[in-house]
C-alpha cells in the first residue's frame, strides 16, 4: 500500500504547524551559501502546502521568520525578505488553484514595506478561499504575542470593559494572533533540533510533537505523509487514562 493510502482521512489533525529548520545546513553540506538553502526551502513549502491541501488538512501554519531571526547577518535577512516577496508573487496562483486562504501572524509592521504590502495584497486576494488556511509566522515570537495579550487585557480591565474574573482560556485565545485558529494538533520540526524556538507556546499545550532529522529543503510530500501516519498512531489522552478513552 502506498504511504499516502495509509493516512486515515477521518483522523487528520485539524491544525498542523511546522518549524521549517535546516536550510543553512543543507546548503553548507553541498558547499553552497546559506541563501541557496533558503531558496530551495521555498520548494518544500510549495510541496507541503499542496500536499496538505490535497489530503484535507484544514489549517497549516509555517514558521518562516522569528523575532530572533532579525539578529542574523543583514544580508541574510534582506535575502529572506526578498525571497518572501518573490514567493508571494509566484505562489498566489498555487493558493488560488487550491482554494487556500493566506493569513499571517507576528509583528508584521516590522517587515520591510514591500514585503508587508505584498503580503497584505495576497491575504486580501485569497480572503474568500475556504479549502485550507495557510498561516505564515513572520517576525513571530510567542512570548511577544503573549505579552501583547497581557497588555490588551490589562487595558480592558482598567477601562472596565472586562472583569478580572472573566479572564479564562477562551478570552486569551481570542486575543492571540491565532484567534481564528484551533489549537495545534501536530507540530513538526525538521533538521534534528529538539526545541520550540519561541513558536506558539500557548497553542501547542497539547500538540503531538514530531521531530525529524531531515533538513527542510529535503522535506517533501512523503515526509509529511510519514509524520501524519506517525501522528495517527499515537493516543492523545489529554490527561485521561487510556481506559477512559475506549
Ligand atoms: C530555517 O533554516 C530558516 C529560517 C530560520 C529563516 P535555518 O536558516 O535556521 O537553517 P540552519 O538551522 O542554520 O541549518
Ligand atoms: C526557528 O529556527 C525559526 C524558524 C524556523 C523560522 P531557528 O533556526 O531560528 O531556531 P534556533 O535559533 O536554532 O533555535
Ligand atoms: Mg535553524
Amino acid at each position: 500500500m502506498e504511504l499516502k493510502d495509509q493516512i486515515q482521512l477521518d483522523k487528520l489533525p485539524q491544525h498542523v504547524a511546522i518549524i521549517m529548520d535546516g536550510n543553512g545546513r543543507w546548503a553548507k553540506q553541498q558547499g553552497l551559501i546559506r541563501v541557496i538553502g533558503h531558496e530551495n526551502g521555498t520548494k518544500s513549502v510549495r510541496d507541503v502546502v499542496e500536499a496538505s491541501a490535497e489530503i484535507g488538512i484544514k489549517h497549516l501554519t509555517l514558521y518562516a521568520f522569528s523575532t530572533e531571526n532579525w539578529k542574523r547577518p543583514k544580508l541574510e535577512v534582506q535575502t529572506l525578505m526578498k525571497l518572501l516577496v518573490k514567493s508571494l508573487k509566484k505562489e498566489i496562483k498555487t493558493l488560488q488553484d487550491n482554494n487556500i486562504k493566506l493569513s499571517a501572524i507576528g509583528n508584521l509592521n516590522d517587515l520591510p514595506k514591500k514585503a508587508h504590502k505584498e503580503l497584505l495584497e495576497v491575504i486580501d486576494k485569497t480572503k474568500d478561499n475556504s479549502h485550507m488556511t495557510l498561516t505564515l509566522a513572520l517576525s513571530y515570537g510567542s512570548r511577544e504575542e503573549i505579552i501583547n495579550v497581557v497588555k490588551e487585557l490589562t487595558d480592558k480591565v482598567k477601562n472596565n470593559i472586562i472583569s478580572i474574573e472573566s479572564i479564562d482560556e477562551s478570552i486569551i485565545n481570542k486575543h492571540l494572533y491565532t484567534q481564528n485558529l484551533p489549537d495545534v494538533d501536530l507540530l513538526i520540526r525538521t533538521s534534528g533540533e529538539h526545541r520550540i524556538s519561541n513558536f506558539l507556546l500557548w497553542q501547542i499545550a497539547y500538540a503531538e510533537l514530531y521531530f525529524t532529522d531531515i533538513l527542510w529543503p529535503d522535506f517533501k510530500k512523503m515526509d509529511l505523509y510519514e509524520a501524519l501516519i506517525n501522528y495517527q498512531n499515537r493516543e492523545r489522552r489529554f490527561g485521561k487514562t487510556s481506559e477512559q478513552l475506549s
